[in-house]
C-alpha cells in the first residue's frame, strides 16, 4: 500500500554534527513523525513537522500512569550511498506485542514500516557514514489524554525522532571495548506475569537504581538475575546475554521475562548457521562462576539494537572480581559484530534478506 504523510519542512536546518564526536542519542535531527489515534478515526494524520517539544495537557496519561512504549532500530548508509534499515518489520511486530500488554492500540505493520521510512527519506543526509555509526531511529507512543483515572487512554500519539549515533560504549576508535559486569542479587527487572518482554519505559526506569549500584561498584552494567529464586542469569543492562561455556553458546529462553530482543534473533541464526552449538535455557549463577572460576567461560557478550555487540570481560559477584577468557573482546563476539554491521552498512552480502531499502 502506498501511505501519503503531509510533510512541512524546516526553514532553520541544524548543522550536522562531527561523525567523530557524535556519542548516543544526544543529537537529533531537523524534523519528527508524528501520527494520532483515536477511537473514531483509528490511526490517523500522520506527518512529518520539523522537530520540536511537544505541546500536552499536564494531565496527559503518560506522565501519571506510564501508558507507553518505545522501540529502537537503526538506518545505515552503504559504501554506495544506499540507505538500509535492519528487520523493521520486527520491531512493528514488537510493537503490536507491547502495546497488546499496555492496552494500547495495535498499528498495521506495512503503515509502521511506511512511517519510518518516510522520515528517514526525508533526513537521509544525517546519516553517518564513518565506521561504527548509524542513525538511531526512535519510535515511541504515549497515552495523552487528559484524564486522571486509571484505565486506558482513548488518545495516543505516535512519534518517531531520530539521532545520528557512534558507539552506545565510550571507545577511542569507534571498535569494540570489553565491559565489565555487575551480578545484581537484590532488585529485579522483571517478574513473570510483568512486562520484562514488553518495551515499556517503566522497565528501564526501574533499572537505573540496579544501573547506579553496578556504576558504584566499578561495572558499567548490571547481569540480572531472575526475580522469583535469584538464581538464574537473564539480561545484561538494557540488552540480551549470551555466555559461551566449553564451546557451547547459552541464552535465556523467552519466557516472558526476557526482551525478544531483534539482535538476539539474529545473532541465533547467524551462531547457528555457523554450526556452533547454541542453547536458549536457564543458565544458574552458580553453573557460571564455577565456570568462570574454572576458565571455561570463553566469551559474555550482550546484544541490543543500540550497541549491537557488547562484549564483556569481567563479571563481579559477591565482592569477587572475575576475568572472562583474556578479559578482551573475544572472537566469536568480534565476528558477529564484523558481520552484523557488516550486513546492516551493506559492505557483508545480506544472505537472511534482513536489510530493507528506504
Ligand atoms: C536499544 O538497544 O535500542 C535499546 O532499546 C537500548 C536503549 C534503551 C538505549
Amino acid at each position: 500500500m502506498n501511505y501519503e504523510f503531509k510533510k512541512t519542512l524546516t526553514d532553520t536546518p541544524k548543522e550536522k554534527p562531527d561523525p567523530k564526536s557524535l556519542g548516543f542519542g544526544k543529537i537529533f535531527t531537523d524534523h519528527m513523525f508524528l501520527m494520532d489515534y483515536d477511537t473514531e478515526k483509528g490511526w490517523h494524520d500522520g506527518r512529518i513537522v520539523p522537530y520540536g517539544p511537544l505541546q500536552m495537557d499536564p494531565a496527559a496519561v503518560v506522565f501519571h500512569y506510564g501508558q507507553e512504549m518505545f522501540e529502537g532500530l537503526k538506518a545505515y548508509k552503504t559504501a554506495e550511498g544506499k540507505v538500509l534499515l535492519f528487520r523493521p518489520d520486527m520491531n512493528a511486530k514488537r510493537t503490536n506485542a507491547t502495546n497488546d500488554r499496555m492496552c494500547m492500540p495495535q498499528m498495521d505493520e506495512d503503515l509502521y514500516v511506511a512511517c519510518i521510512k518516510a522520515l528517514v527519506d526525508v533526513e537521509r543526509d544525517w546519516i553517518p557514514d564513518q565506521p561504527g555509526t548509524a542513525l538511531y531511529i526512535r519510535p515511541f507512543i504515549i497515552g495523552d489524554e487528559a484524564f486522571l483515572g486509571v484505565r486506558p487512554s482513548n488518545h495516543y500519539l505516535f512519534v518517531i525522532i531520530l539521532s545520528p549515533v557512534g558507539s552506545y560504549y565510550e571507545s577511542s576508535n569507534g571498535g569494540l571495548v570489553a565491559n565489565s559486569i555487575f551480578v545484581e542479587d537484590e532488585y529485579v527487572r522483571s517478574v513473570p506475569g510483568g512486562t520484562g518482554y514488553a518495551k515499556v519505559g517503566g522497565n528501564y526506569a526501574g533499572a537505573l537504581k540496579a544501573q547506579e549500584k553496578a556504576h558504584a561498584n566499578g561495572c558499567e552494567q548490571v547481569l540480572w538475575l531472575d526475580a522469583i529464586e535469584k538464581k538464574y542469569v537473564e539480561e545484561i543492562g538494557t540488552s540480551n546475554a549470551f555466555f559461551m561455556i566449553d564451546n557451547e553458546i547459552i541464552t535465556a529462553p523467552l519466557t516472558g521475562t526476557i526482551l525478544p530482543g531483534i539482535t538476539r534473533n539474529s545473532v541465533l541464526q547467524l551462531l547457528r548457521n555457523w554450526g556452533y552449538t547454541v542453547k536458549e535455557e536457564r543458565l544458574s549463577m552458580e553453573d557460571l562462576f564455577t565456570a568462570a572460576k574454572e576458565g571455561r567461560l570463553q566469551e559474555v557478550f550482550a546484544t541490543g539494537t543500540a550497541a549491537v555487540i557488547s562484549p564483556i570481560g569481567r563479571l563481579v559477584y559477591k565482592g569477587q572480581s572475575l576475568e572472562i577468557g583474556e578479559g578482551e573482546v573475544g572472537p566469536v563476539s568480534q565476528k558477529l559484530y564484523d558481520t552484523l554491521y557488516g550486513i546492516q552498512t551493506g559492505a557483508v552480502k545480506d544472505e537472511m534478506g534482513w536489510t530493507v531499502t528506504v
